[in-house]
């Protein structure tokens, strides 16, 4: 049987990487294959384009050229990593994916959710997630959280982090079915028991 695809996605500081970690340790614990990923990342390939897109101080990409190299590393992604774990009954658990695109290049950049939309089906086809947990914070909070030195995206404007939040709310209006907000101002514990209930019901 074909693994599940779990993405957890959210804006900068909401506790993701956490989550990530408890939510495999779980699973583990429950007996079951699990590989983590991330994005953008997860391959040799990726992690360089991770590197390119994350360093301050280079010249910064056009949104466009922002938006198709999260993409070319996400496609490498799901070709090396993500659709062989799945095929091989692997369940993948990846710290973000599509959904940063649509918000952050989409809605915060300005691109348009619908062309991310676009770029990115070219390439996901068969590999959309089969559950999105969005963790949801006010920017002020999150942002407050990061108590190190802060990456390109995160030393973006709280108005750019505003919109992002914006723009993941609307993907998940879009997606109803498949992403599932959780209230990540919480503390870690009520936030992992929140994303452990959604979880089980697809396992
Ligand atoms: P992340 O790995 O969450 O950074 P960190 O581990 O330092 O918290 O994500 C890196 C940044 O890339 C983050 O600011 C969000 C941004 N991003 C996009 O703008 N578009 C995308 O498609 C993805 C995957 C990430």
């Amino acid at each position: 049987m074909k693994g599940k695809f779990i993405t957890i996605e959210g804006p900068d500081g909401a506790g993701k990487t956490t989550q990530v970690r408890k939510i495999a340790q779980y699973l583990k614990s429950a007996g079951k294959n699990v590989l983590i990923t991330r994005e953008p990342g997860g391959t040799a390939f990726g992690e360089k384009l991770r590197d390119t897109l994350l360093s301050p101080g280079i010249e910064s990409p056009v949104p466009e050229a922002e938006a198709l190299i999260y993409a070319a590393s996400r496609a490498q992604l799901i070709k090396k990593v993500i659709a062989p774990a799945l095929l091989g009954g692997t369940h993948v658990l990846c710290d973000r994916f599509v959904d940063s695109s649509l918000a952050y290049q989409g809605w915060a950049r300005g691109l348009g959710i619908q062309t991310i939309m676009e770029i990115n089906s070219w390439f996901i086809q068969d590999w959309w997630p089969d559950i999105t947990i969005l963790l949801d914070v006010d920017p002020a909070l999150s942002i407050s959280r990061l108590n190190r030195a802060r990456d390109r995206l995160e030393r973006e404007t709280m108005d750019f982090h505003k919109r992002v939040r914006e723009g993941f709310l609307k993907v998940r209006d879009m997606f109803p079915e498949r992403i599932v907000t959780v209230d990540a101002s919480e503390s870690p514990e009520k936030v992992f028991n929140a994303i452990i209930g959604v979880i089980k019901n697809i396992l």
